[in-house]
């Protein structure tokens, strides 16, 4: 978590800092603060709260100089105050440091510095690299970070700056993600591509276990070992306006709205030539994929519930022993893996640090990796041994929407493929089911223009203290993702549950004050789903269901009914989730509450 960013070059600094702040703010916003040196003085801005509280700091307080840091933090060690906050100086105040990541063994360092007198003045685990920098200091910045790096055991991505040595931004990474670009006057480093989107149009990702020296114009980059290393700029995909609000009020509505657009895409791009394309970078061949028996998909949160879906469409079409586990479970728990197994990970950031953890648990059993991701050239990306790419567009709302829906019909693309390689589908079912993909944007569409009547239903139920969600089959990971968006934005709490296991247990939570959000389109299981609501009702709880266009009897059983186009069984979950964004959003909003920014949470869950 955390987003780092520096800058050196004729701009005005603290500007430049505090526009790429922005734009990382995503990945985490419970302090932040920047370092500047300017002559032979170093200054810095920090605060505790929003990045508007930095940006009237400055205001109240301006600052300039040659180059610069700046750090926007999601707290793991030590809680949000100022002392915790990055930049974190060394005892002579002469180098300061903003760090991404995790030092494990930060304890038995911070022992050993203390021991040779310095003085910690955070309870952060990353404040042993700044001492550590510090020991060595009187041997140039760079040679201090190299001898450092060697110490540190977890994973990092830090920059630092020093006086006396105005020129330069000295940066590290070991397995956290970073950036860098320079041009012939300025250079700049970031923890991903948004952070320098606004100034330049090339970033190198910094590889694995290097140092990079950044100059006014100048780039270089050294493995741990200190040689040189040679890399190539890659072109910057996205564009501010990618990145930007727009006339929403949040990011996560601009992305809920977003979807049709994007599964339009998704659906033109894998069907072109009237054949399923995977994309270049599948990278696994048709002998390869033919050899599978088994597939393993780990995942977390959002990405999780997409692995479920991906589970019953797999083991549908293409007939795959599919088992779907939550990466922080699969990464410990020694699981069977033959050869045949194909190990999936599927991921928005693709910097999730228990999904890499369980990929590279894969790698270490030399099984191939298949990923489903969403940012080029993220950590997953690079270590897989073949991607899918989710093509959503860049996602800021840290609740997860056009990702899922786009991540469910990629995984639909592929359970496909499979089907047709391993001959369970047809080439007249692969005409059907390409129509059906491209029938489904325009049925988006149409769910989004009940956002009035959603809104309506939010103002109803904003007050809540408990939700239930419930659903079947395929459904209900659509219980499961309705139950979480509404849980991370508007902090009611929401359970939810497969609707035929409710009679165990949850069925003891309903009473006469309970939302129960029953989601019931046509499907296989829509008579077994009915009946569950039927137990909802007779125990008196509240039901708002979703349900097909025309069906009379769920709508009659419930209290609120919400329709969606009647469609395939297998499109269901993408249109049943969008009602369950749209009022997990509207619920939030109502209540006041930060949607883009919930309490305690941030995009990109870097950390185990
Ligand atoms: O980037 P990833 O898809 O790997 O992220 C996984 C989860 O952290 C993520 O889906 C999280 O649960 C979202 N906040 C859900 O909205």
């Amino acid at each position: 978590m955390c987003g780092i960013v520096g800058y050196v070059g004729a701009r005005n600094v603290p500007s430049v800092l505090l526009g790429s702040l922005w734009r990382l703010e995503y990945r985490g916003y419970d302090s932040s603060g920047i370092a500047v040196i300017s002559n032979s003085e170093l200054i810095v801005r920090k605060v505790p709260g929003k990045l508007s509280e930095l940006e009237e700091l400055i205001k109240r307080k301006p600052v300039s100089g040659e180059l610069g840091i700046g750090h926007t933090r999601w707290a793991t060690h030590g809680v949000p105050q100022e002392n915790n906050t990055h930049p974190l100086l060394d005892c002579n105040e002469e180098v300061a440091l903003v760090v991404n990541g995790i030092i494990e063994n930060y304890l038995t360092l911070k022992d050993e510095l203390e021991a040779k007198g310095h003085i910690f003045r955070s309870l952060t685990d990353s404040e042993v690299i700044v001492h550590l920098i510090e020991q060595n200091i009187s041997k140039g910045l760079t040679e201090a970070v190299r001898l450092t790096v060697k110490k540190l055991t977890g994973n990092f991505a830090f920059a630092a700056i020093r006086i006396g040595e105005n020129k330069e931004i000295v940066c590290a990474r070991h397995d956290a993600p970073l950036i860098c670009c320079y041009n012939a006057e300025e250079a700049a480093v970031a923890s991903d591509t948004s952070g320098v989107v606004s100034i330049f149009d090339e970033v190198i990702d910094i590889p694995n276990d290097s140092i990079v020296i950044l100059g006014r114009g100048t780039c270089s980059i050294l493995n741990f070992q200190g040689r040189e290393t040679k890399t190539t700029p890659r072109k910057v995909m996205i564009e501010v306006k990618d990145i930007d609000k727009g006339h929403f009020p949040t990011f996560m509505l601009k992305e809920i709205y977003e979807q049709p657009k994007v599964l339009h895409n998704i659906v033109k791009e894998r069907t072109s030539d009237s054949q399923i394309q995977l994309g270049a970078e599948l990278s696994l061949s048709e002998a390869e994929l033919k050899k599978i028996s088994r597939i393993l998909i780990q995942a977390c949160g959002t990405s999780w519930h997409a692995g479920l879906i991906g589970k019953y469409i797999i083991e549908k079409f293409a007939r795959i022993h599919t088992e779907v586990d939550i990466s922080s479970e699969f990464r410990y728990r020694d699981a069977v893996l033959d050869n045949d197994t194909l190990v999936m990970a599927i991921s928005q950031s693709g910097e999730t640090a228990d999904t890499i953890a369980g990929l590279r648990e894969a790698k270490v059993k030399f099984l191939k990796v298949l990923s489903v991701v969403n940012v080029l050239q993220s950590s997953i990306h690079r270590e897989s041994d073949g991607i899918i790419e989710i093509m959503a567009g860049p996602e800021i709302g840290v609740a997860s929407t056009k990702a899922y829906t786009a991540e469910i019909v990629n995984l639909y693309f592929l359970a496909l493929y499979l089907g047709r390689l391993r001959g369970f589908v047809s080439k007249t079912q692969l005409k059907e089911h390409f129509a059906a993909l491209m029938e489904m944007p325009d049925q988006v569409e149409q769910i989004l223009r009940l956002d009035n009547d959603i809104k309506d239903i939010a103002k109803e139920f904003c007050n809540s203290r408990d939700f239930l969600f419930l659903g079947r089959g395929l459904n209900y990971a659509t219980a499961l993702e309705g139950a979480l968006k509404l849980k991370e934005i508007s902090y009611i709490n929401a359970t939810g549950y497969a609707a035929g296991e409710m009679k165990h247990g949850p069925i003891a939570l309903i009473d006469d004050k309970m939302p129960v959000v029953c989601v019931n389109p046509r499907s296989s299981v829509y008579d077994k789903m009915l009946n569950n609501i039927q137990e909802v009702v007779a125990r008196k709880g509240i039901p708002i269901s979703i349900v097909t266009k025309g069906d009379q009897r769920t709508r009659g059983a419930s209290k609120y009914a919400i329709s969606i186009p009647a469609c395939h069984e297998c499109i269901s979950p993408i249109l049943s989730v969008i009602p369950l964004q749209l009022l997990a959003h509207h619920i939030a909003a109502l209540k006041g509450l930060d949607v883009d920014r919930p309490r305690n949470l941030a995009k990109s869950v870097t950390v185990e």
